[in-house]
């Protein structure tokens, strides 16, 4: 792979990156604070579905891609198939940090189903209580929080995988 190759394929990376972790500390920290702050239960709920909509679309691509470029990044950096199946490889400092990674990674997507889920499910619900309006939030802000959390432990074993890992 030529160089000029590999430096597209860590800007698609890191760009996809920003974009999944990005879209996640926007929604948290700037755009659900400040529906709350209007006051208006309905269209906060319409706009979230909406921007959900959205996040959904762009979320799962860029997590597609970032699986994808992560590959061809190993491979690079000379890590081959054979490579990943040797016990070796995953005991070295590299290895143990792209294991974390990618367990960080399934989890992610293990979370992100979920939440999906749990979304579809309120959204098709008929005439929900209130209290059931608030369990719905409570465990798609949880869902969320905890996504989020394990997003940004990805991008710090991903700086290790390529600065080193100071506890390895
Ligand atoms: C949510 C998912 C992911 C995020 C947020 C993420 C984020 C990052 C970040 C921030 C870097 C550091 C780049 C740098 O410091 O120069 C990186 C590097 C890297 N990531 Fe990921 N990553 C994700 C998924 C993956 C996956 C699934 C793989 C699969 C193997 C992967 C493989 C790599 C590799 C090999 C590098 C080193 C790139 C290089 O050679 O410079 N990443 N990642």
């Amino acid at each position: 792979m030529q160089h000029h190759v590999y430096i597209c394929l860590v800007l698609i990376h890191i760009l996809c990156a920003m974009l999944w972790v990005g879209g996640m500390l926007f929604m948290t920290l700037m755009l659900i604070p400040a529906l709350r702050g209007l006051k208006d239960p309905q269209l906060m709920r319409t706009l979230m579905q909406s921007v959900g909509k959205l996040y959904h679309r762009w979320g799962w691509g860029s997590l597609i891609v970032l699986l994808i470029t992560g590959f061809l990044l190993l491979d690079y950096r000379g890590i081959s198939h054979t490579q990943l199946a040797s016990a070796a490889f995953w005991h070295s400092p590299f290895g143990t940090t792209l294991a974390w990674k990618l367990s960080f990674f399934l989890l992610v997507v293990v979370f992100s189903v979920v939440h999906d889920v749990s979304a579809i499910r309120s959204a098709k619900r008929e005439n929900p209580t209130p209290e059931q309006r608030a369990t719905d939030r409570k465990v798609a802000s949880w869902l969320g929080r905890v996504t989020l959390l394990l997003s940004l432990g990805i991008v710090v074993l991903g700086i290790m995988l390529v600065r080193g890992n100071p506890w390895l």
